[in-house]
Formats: structure tokens, C-alpha cells, sequence
């Protein structure tokens, strides 16, 4: 992601997007496919009080949801300064701040002042960034036994709704682009970096993935 990208995410997920999503999370709790990745976390044999790194975690119900059942520690990075500020005021009011750190920026960019995670999250990122390789990349070495990520199915509706949601962008003066990756490929950045698939789900627009490192 270029500094423009980056800028264009923090304008695109703004104050007023990231209320209404902690809105719709207190009215409804997590969506379908934020609960299965949870979930497929929640089966994995991890050590106790494991540390989660929850890339582009908006508004942060995953880190929220996993430090509620056991985790021991959170960091949160995300491209959006707004998104964080609410997921910091959200992990006060469930009585959690103290074990999250927040970092603003980029993750491909400021990784290396991030530490290690036993669990590395994405979920509904790689859609915001053109250069999933990086990001991916980023993640996986970050991770000590698993990567769960989600993102768009590569089905035509899908691809159309995101080609019509890019031009109406482009008619606005936004920078934002949203983007269906090759599953292939973004695999294959993953089991390049040591590891191996092993569970997926999802919905019928999103799909889930969870990758561990073999010991
Ligand atoms: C569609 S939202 C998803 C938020 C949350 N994970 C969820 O599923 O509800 C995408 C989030 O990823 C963040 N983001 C996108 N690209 C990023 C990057 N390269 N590094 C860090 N955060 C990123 C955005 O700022 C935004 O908060």
C-alpha cells in the first residue's frame, strides 16, 4: 500500500463509519463470517493467554471477542485512526484496555516495530489493499502458529457490486479502491512463509481461511 493508498483507506473508514459499525455490533453482534473466524480460532489448540495481532481490525470485535474468552494480549494496527480511536474507547468500556496496544499506520510499512502474535488476523482487509503479497507477507512472518484471514469471493455478482462500488468511488473524488484477489495466489503468499492451510469457511460473499505453522 503507497502512503496515497494508506491516506485514502484513513479517509475512506472515517468517524462517522466506524459508530455506525460499532452500532450495528451492539445491535447484532459479529457477522457470519467474523464469527466462523472466531470460532476456528476459538478450536485451534494454542498455549494459554495467547497474544493476538489483529491487522486492519476496524472497530476491533475480533480482539474484543478473543480477550473475552481467554486471550491474553491484543495489538491492534490499522490504517485507520478513526477505526482505532473507537475500538480504544470500546476495549475501556468492556474493561480490557490496559492488554491492547493501538498502532496507527500501514501494517506492511511499520511491521517491523510490531511483535510477534501466536494468532495473526485480517479479516475483510486484504479487499482494502492493492498489494495483498506485502500484506500477507507481513502478516505471515509475524505469526507464531496461525493466520486467519477473510476476503471477497471471486464470483461474478461479487466482482460486479466491487467494479460498481470502484466507479462510483472514481465519480466522488475518492482514492479508496476496494479489490477481489486470486485465492491461489494469496495462499501461496502464505504457504510460501511456512505455512499450510487448514480449515475453510466462510459465506456465500466472504470467504474464511486458516493457515498454521506446522511444528
Ligand atoms: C473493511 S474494514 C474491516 C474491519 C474489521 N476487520 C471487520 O471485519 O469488521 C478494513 C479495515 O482494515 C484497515 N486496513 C486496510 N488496509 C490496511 C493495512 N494495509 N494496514 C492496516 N490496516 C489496514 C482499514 O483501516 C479498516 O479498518
Amino acid at each position: 500500500m503507497s502512503y496515497c493508498h494508506c491516506r485514502a483507506t484513513n479517509q475512506q473508514f472515517n468517524e462517522r463509519s466506524a459508530r455506525r459499525d460499532l452500532r450495528r455490533f451492539e445491535r447484532r453482534g459479529p457477522d457470519a463470517s467474523t464469527r466462523q473466524l472466531i470460532a476456528a480460532i476459538q478450536a485451534y489448540p494454542l498455549p494459554p493467554q495467547p497474544a493476538v495481532l489483529d491487522i486492519g481490525g476496524g472497530i476491533g470485535v475480533v480482539h474484543h471477542l478473543l480477550l473475552e474468552w481467554g486471550f491474553g494480549r491484543a495489538v491492534q494496527v490499522d490504517a485507520s485512526a478513526a477505526y482505532l480511536a473507537v475500538a480504544a474507547a470500546e476495549a475501556a468500556r468492556r474493561g480490557h484496555r490496559e492488554r491492547v496496544d493501538f498502532q496507527h499506520g500501514d501494517f506492511a510499512v511499520v511491521a517491523e516495530s510490531v511483535p510477534m502474535a501466536d494468532v495473526v488476523t485480517l479479516d475483510r482487509v486484504v479487499c482494502c489493499d492493492p498489494d495483498y503479497r506485502r500484506l500477507l507477507d507481513a502478516a505471515a512472518a509475524h505469526s507464531r502458529h496461525l493466520v486467519a484471514f477473510s476476503y471477497p469471493r471471486q464470483r461474478w455478482p461479487i466482482r460486479a457490486f466491487v467494479a460498481v462500488v470502484n466507479a462510483v468511488q472514481r465519480l466522488l473524488g475518492r482514492a479508496f479502491r476496494a479489490y477481489v484477489h486470486p485465492p491461489a495466489a494469496m495462499a501461496g503468499v502464505l504457504e510460501r512463509a511456512g505455512l499450510r492451510r487448514r480449515w475453510v469457511g466462510g459465506t456465500w460473499i466472504w470467504a474464511v481461511e486458516l493457515f498454521d505453522r506446522p511444528v
